[in-house]
């Protein structure tokens, strides 16, 4: 977990962080990484425009070692949770889809700013998308973290975990592959382990029926939402399966 922040005056706009091991990740402000993008608050991914899937990159133009096992994250936003990870972890891949467009455009950007090889974004509707994204077998770990709570009841088929994104997953992941779904909305955060549950190749750690506590769920970065979250002392309510 990293717990030393430090403003690096050499790095403007960067916040330059120091794991407990010593290990040097960079970061950047929020306002860094809208810079250029003036983006909605929310779209609605069942609207026309999202209901096409895009055609997948050739990913040996995308990453420089492909052989490394891929880590994906639904709904990355401004991209900063594996903007780290890729830091932290140099010997995976990672992959973030999300919908809004500029700041998939801004989070490669940085990505280049940082010479990062193993960090890629894709503008998409992963829900349409991410099953001609990738090949069976070649997905080693998902995140879904605090994705849009669409809380009317007629709005609900627009989340993103759905059973089809379950049933796509459950193809794209290698046995033994992680999923860490997070919330801070309980409706949603029963829902998503909810849709998981209903799959048969899915184990929940903790039990069915059950969140992960902090003896379950590994230690991690806390994304955008889950620091602006914990800061306000609310609830994160966690999930952590692992594909049978
Ligand atoms: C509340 S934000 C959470 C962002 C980040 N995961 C975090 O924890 O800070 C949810 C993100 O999911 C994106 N999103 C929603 N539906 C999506 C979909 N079908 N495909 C890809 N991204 C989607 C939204 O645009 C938004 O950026």
């Amino acid at each position: 977990m990293l717990n030393n922040m430090q403003q690096n005056s050499s790095l403007p706009h960067k916040i330059v962080n120091v794991t407990n091991a010593g290990e040097v990740v960079v970061n950047v402000t929020n306002e860094n990484v809208s810079r250029r993008a003036r983006v909605r608050e929310h779209v609605n991914p069942l609207a026309k425009k999202y209901s096409v899937a895009i055609a997948p990159p050739v990913w040996t133009e995308i990453y420089a070692d492909c052989s490394k096992p891929l880590s994906l994250d639904i709904g990355s936003a401004r991209g900063r949770y594996i903007l780290q990870m890729a830091q932290l972890k140099p010997d995976w891949n990672f992959l973030g889809l999300e919908i809004r467009e500029p700041l998939v455009d801004r989070c490669n950007e940085v990505r280049d700013e940082l010479g990062l090889t193993n960090l890629h974004y894709i503008f998409c509707n992963a829900n349409v998308s991410l099953a001609g994204l990738l090949t069976k077998n070649s997905l080693h770990e998902v995140t879904v973290q605090f994705p849009d709570p669409w809380f009317k009841r007629r709005q609900q088929k627009r989340r993103t975990v759905q059973p089809e994104l379950v049933a796509t997953l459950a193809e794209l992941l290698v046995p033994n592959a992680s999923v860490f779904l997070q919330s801070d909305i309980l409706e949603v955060a029963e829902d998503m382990r909810l849709h998981f549950e209903d799959n048969e190749n899915f184990t929940n750690l903790a039990g069915k029926g059950n969140f992960a506590d902090d003896t379950i769920f590994p230690e991690h970065i806390p994304t955008e939402r889950e620091s602006s979250v914990l800061s306000q002392g609310l609830p994160v309510y966690r999930v952590y399966l692992k594909r049978k």
